[in-house]
């Protein structure tokens, strides 16, 4: 009897090991990783540096609580906002208490309650989260939903009437990706910022995947015109370690003082540990312009493959990728996992490309060659 709640599909890999870019599974078949546990393992599987600042924490103190100082998480925090507007942080443990800390700031903060969020957005399973989402599918069977979010279209001129004087924020993600790899207009960004301007409403940018590094800058949101007042992070923050993080800015140290908000685990020094070296591999300006080549790189391979047919578009910005399709791509993914290569969905339609942000052009070259081998296969190329 299968022991667990079926809330996942059917899983056929198990995967035993992983080191950089490739993957082992129980069978010893090897696979080109290309989806790194959702855009999380951005420095590789395992990075020996990563692994040793974990062992070296493993040999000293696992968990203490935040009853107790952790000073990993003040060094953590001064690498996350160094050289960016924001001052402050706030950690935990995941993409969606990140976004459930923000929305707590936000409602003490501004005493409103009508958010403007967008279609097809994705932020998380909490229930103010579901509410959040702007995809039906995550909120059925589940009632009403905490009603604080109004959804707008993304990218719409228009949509951005909706925010007004009653508003206390406006929450997106610049690339939407579990919603389809779908970035952001700069010009709707531009009038997005100068109508918070106008009616004083807080910015949120749910960088849970854009987020450190993934977008070849720090934040995605730093090639855009936005200045948000709350950043939400998770994914590749620990390479692997489970831990979620808030930025904001000094104003919000008045809205959460001591016992506002709180974590037994959150901001625990394995996961900071894991932090601090993930950080020290991809915030350096190298490391950033690898990721914008390889983005490049990745995005022009794919880009042969667009025949306005069967493959419509490649879009997304840096290692975040998705291949559009005028098809269902499910039956895509599963032969491309049968020939070795893992790429995950982004909604029906979209194939979507999460490497190493270390990824190498030889490990691209062989992503793009079993694809090709694959569509030559069915007769699409
Ligand atoms: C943009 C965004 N926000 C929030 C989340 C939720 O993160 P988690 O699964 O760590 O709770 C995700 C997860 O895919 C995400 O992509």
């Amino acid at each position: 009897m299968n022991s667990l709640l079926p809330t996942y599909g059917p899983r056929t890999i198990e995967i035993a090991q992983a080191s950089g870019s490739y993957v082992t599974d129980v069978s010893g078949n090897t696979y080109l990783d290309f989806v790194m546990g959702i855009a999380v393992c951005g420095t590789g599987h395992r990075h020996p540096y990563v692994q040793q600042k974990i062992e070296e924490q493993l040999n000293r103190v696992w968990h203490t609580s935040n009853l107790y100082m952790i000073s990993g998480q003040q060094r953590v925090a001064e690498k996350l906002t160094k050289g960016t507007h924001l001052t402050h942080a706030f950690f935990c443990n995941s993409g969606t208490e990140a976004n459930e800390a923000a929305f707590k700031l936000v409602r003490k903060w501004t005493k409103k309650t009508k958010i403007v969020t967008f279609t097809q957005s994705f932020h998380g399973r909490t229930f103010a989260m579901l509410g959040a989402t702007g995809q039906d599918k995550v909120k059925q069977g589940f009632g009403p939903m905490v009603n604080d979010f109004i959804h707008a279209p993304f990218n719409d001129m228009e949509a951005l009437n909706l925010i007004d004087k009653e508003t206390s924020a406006v929450w997106l993600e610049i690339v939407q990706g579990e919603g389809g790899v779908v970035v952001a207009n700069q010009s709707w960004l531009q009038a997005l910022q100068e109508k918070a301007d106008e009616y004083d409403v807080k910015i949120v940018v749910d960088e849970v995947q854009t987020g450190i590094a993934r977008t070849g800058t720090r934040f995605a949101f730093e090639q855009t015109p936005l200045q948000p007042h709350i950043v939400t992070l998770a994914k590749g923050l620990g390479s692997g370690i489970p831990v979620g993080a808030m930025l904001t800015t000094t104003e919000a140290t008045e809205i959460f003082g001591p016992g506002s908000h709180g974590s037994t685990f959150g901001g625990n020094p394995l996961a900071m540990a894991a932090a601090e070296a993930t950080l020290d591999i991809l915030f350096t300006p190298t490391s950033l312009q690898h990721v914008k080549d390889m983005g490049d790189y990745l995005k022009k391979g794919l880009t042969q493959f667009v025949d306005g047919e069967r493959f419509i578009e490649v879009r997304g910005l840096g290692l975040m990728v998705g291949l559009v399709s005028s098809e269902p791509v499910a039956e895509w993914v599963t032969q491309l996992a049968e020939t070795g290569l893992l790429v995950v969905m982004a909604g029906p339609h979209v194939i979507r490309f999460l490497p190493s942000l270390r990824v190498t052009k030889s490990e691209i070259n062989e992503a793009l060659m079993k694809l090709e081998q694959i569509l030559q296969k069915e007769g699409v190329v």
